[in-house]
């Protein structure tokens, strides 16, 4: 099935758990989260909702300079990537990427072009755009 959902975000408010746990509900079983938007956009900060709406309680940082964090929530492990740094393919075969993407945690993605041809299982697309201070997101099924 594929669907769009269009997702009006007027402040940070609104950007909160709570919205955060309603598309966990809507697309439980996609583990794997790839968020496309540019700098600023927010994709750090919709990934730490995600981390809290499954019940992670970790001190959530930027991977942008570690590549990949990895939290812990009741359920098991959160894995939290930013590619904004990586240069190619290689370098994300040699931190491991495939068995990130099998082992069947939660892998949510900022920057996530370089590891796209590599999700063999589907996986949720979120897009946010930023206008006049309203955030949207886009959230697609792939
Ligand atoms: N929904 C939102 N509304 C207003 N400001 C936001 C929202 N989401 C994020 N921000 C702010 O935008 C800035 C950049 O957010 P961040 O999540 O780091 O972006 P990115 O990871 O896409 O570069 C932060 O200061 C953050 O507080
Ligand atoms: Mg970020």
């Amino acid at each position: 099935m594929s669907s769009t959902l269009l997702i009006k975000v007027p402040d940070q408010n609104e950007l909160n758990t709570g919205l955060a746990k309603h598309l966990l509900e809507l697309y439980g079983d996609y583990k794997i989260v790839l968020c496309y938007a540019p700098m600023g956009a927010g994709k750090t900060t919709l990934i730490k909702e995600f981390c809290k709406a499954l019940g992670s309680t970790d001190n959530f940082g930027s991977p942008t300079y570690s590549i990949v964090n990895e939290y812990k929530y009741p359920g098991g492990k959160i894995f939290h990537f930013d590619l904004y740094r990586l240069k190619n393919k290689e370098e994300l075969m040699d931190l491991g990427i495939e068995e990130y993407l099998d082992s069947g945690h939660y892998c949510f993605f900022e920057w996530p072009e370089l590891a796209e041809d590599l999700i063999k299982s589907k996986y949720k697309k979120i897009e946010i755009e930023v206008n006049e201070n309203i955030r949207y997101l886009r959230v697609s099924n792939k």
